[in-house]
């Protein structure tokens, strides 16, 4: 069902700029796809500098829960529509690592799943993953990376926009319910 779930949107994020641009692979604008994975990159890493603020396992829990989430979704996203249309428009050697970047990721989230806060090496974890995604979110946005050499390809990355959206409120509407206990 496609029931509005408020708590799926990041309010503060997306408010900030007003996505869609007609540029088309030319001006200095970022195309909506462009724009939104960013959105999700900045949201990720401002999470991961809130975490180290914390000191109660239970606040802990909960973000990193929120950041998992939100790495799967990404990661998803990225991997079921993103990447397949940019190989071609993109260096294969970088698009090959950013699948082997994903898959570290998600080790490591996994790792932290069967964990407790309170357990040793907890936080370094989460420290770890956080340096580990800077890292790959370098790789995307720098320049001559992955979004740049995307945005000079032929793919129309504002329609590629409109469907990394809609499967991404698709998955968190999944992973929402079957996280709900
Ligand atoms: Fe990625
Ligand atoms: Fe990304």
């Amino acid at each position: 069902m496609a029931a509005a779930s408020p708590a799926t949107k990041t309010k503060a994020q997306t408010k900030a700029k007003s996505p869609a641009r007609r540029t088309r692979n030319t001006g200095r604008r970022d195309p909506l796809a462009v724009v939104l994975l960013k959105q999700d990159h900045r949201e990720v890493e401002a999470w991961f500098d809130e975490y180290e603020q914390l000191d109660n396992d239970r606040e802990k829990l909960a973000l990193f829960n929120k950041i998992a989430l939100a790495l799967k979704v990404h990661t998803q996203i990225e991997e079921e529509i993103l990447y397949p249309a940019e190989r071609g428009e993109v260096e294969d050697d970088m698009l090959d690592e950013a699948y082997v970047e994903h898959d570290g990721a998600k080790k490591l989230i996994a790792e932290l799943e069967a964990m407790k806060p309170s357990d040793e090496f907890y936080d370094a974890k989460v420290k770890v993953l956080g340096e580990y995604i800077k890292h790959h979110v370098k790789e995307e946005e720098q320049p001559g990376g992955i979004f740049a050499q995307a945005k000079k390809g032929d793919e129309d990355l504002d329609a590629l926009g409109e469907r990394l959206k809609a499967r991404k409120q698709e998955l968190m509407a999944q992973h929402g319910r079957s996280a709900a206990h």
